[in-house]
């Protein structure tokens, strides 16, 4: 049983795995049903005894997930959010750490009451920050941390955990900051600086989410390194880019536009997608905002 096995965007679940794992299934506090792999349970149930002596009661949401339920937790998001936004929050079936039973999703009990929306538990940063603390010494790490957006492909999730079973490694990844890619060297370690510039248009968090978005698409060409990207500023809004926007054959109805640049290495293999082994500089990227979809990439290239 490989407790470091790798599932992500570039790697599925291995065929034969469920048939290799043990189980525990329990009910959570909300009456659902959750089922996780047995050391990974062991160890979050120390987790938890621990934290609750720091008075943080926390509590599964979910754990293994079969193919089906995944796909409906996609179409969930998709029809909610937005294809571009379920793509950098949702993994498609066979690509979810999900599958391995070794992924936990915690959710808060705040005052008594469960707090499970994701738009609701991101505002307890400081009781994120202590349960991130104290993960290493049961062997999880965070999956996927603030910053590495660009590597996993998936926007910052302080709830979902992942079991390692090695609390050295998992000491070394938490207090490095980086993501298992990373660790497991199938992508070299990289930070990537962010600039939001200025706008008199957007907001910060408005344009954070944008290059979120933008890096986590990055995150599927596999070997691309991301050295910057960078805010193109209130000039990309323009009506003309908007108008050009709306005549993308794919495109939806746009109400907004924003560009950003980034410079990025391209892999040494021919891809087909890039220059091999190329620096690019000033590439762009192209982002209309959908009333419905909210903001999506449109277009990119120089
Ligand atoms: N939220 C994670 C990426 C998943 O769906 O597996
Ligand atoms: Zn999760």
């Amino acid at each position: 049983m490989n407790y470091l096995v790798l599932v992500n965007k570039l790697n599925p679940i291995p065929e034969d795995w469920t048939n290799k794992i043990q189980t525990e299934h329990f009910t959570n506090c909300i009456g659902e049903d959750v089922e996780v792999e047995s050391r990974a349970y062991q160890a979050y149930l120390g987790l938890k005894e621990e934290l609750k002596t720091q008075d943080i009661e926390v509590d599964l949401d979910s754990a293994l997930r079969s193919f089906q339920v995944q796909q409906e937790i996609m179409e969930t998001f998709t029809k909610e959010y937005g294809s571009e936004y379920a793509a950098k929050v949702v993994a498609v079936p066979g690509l979810s750490e999900h599958h391995t039973g070794l992924a936990l999703d915690l959710f808060l009990i705040v005052d008594g009451q469960p707090t499970i929306l994701n738009e609701e538990m991101v505002d307890y940063p400081e009781i994120w920050e202590q349960i991130h603390q104290k993960l290493s010494k049961y062997g999880f790490i965070l999956r996927y941390p603030e910053g590495r957006e660009h590597i996993t492909g998936y926007t910052y999730e302080p709830w979902h955990i992942r079991y390692i079973d090695d609390k050295e490694k998992a000491a070394e990844i938490m207090a490095e900051g980086i993501s298992l890619e990373e660790y497991l060297g199938a992508v070299s370690r990289s930070e990537a600086v962010t600039d939001l510039g200025t706008s008199a248009l957007y907001s910060g968090e408005e344009r954070r989410e944008m290059a979120v978005l933008i890096k986590c698409r990055i995150a599927a060409n596999r070997g691309c390194v991301l050295h910057s990207l960078r805010y193109g500023g209130d000039d990309t809004a323009s009506k003309e880019n908007l108008a050009w926007l709306n005549q993308h054959e794919h495109g939806g109805s746009y109400t907004k536009s924003a560009g950003f640049l980034m410079d990025f290495h391209s892999p040494k293999e021919n891809t087909g997608s890039y220059n091999p082994d190329y620096e690019y500089k000033d590439y762009q990227w192209w982002l209309g905002y959908d009333e419905t979809g909210g903001w999506e990439i449109v277009d990119f290239g120089y």
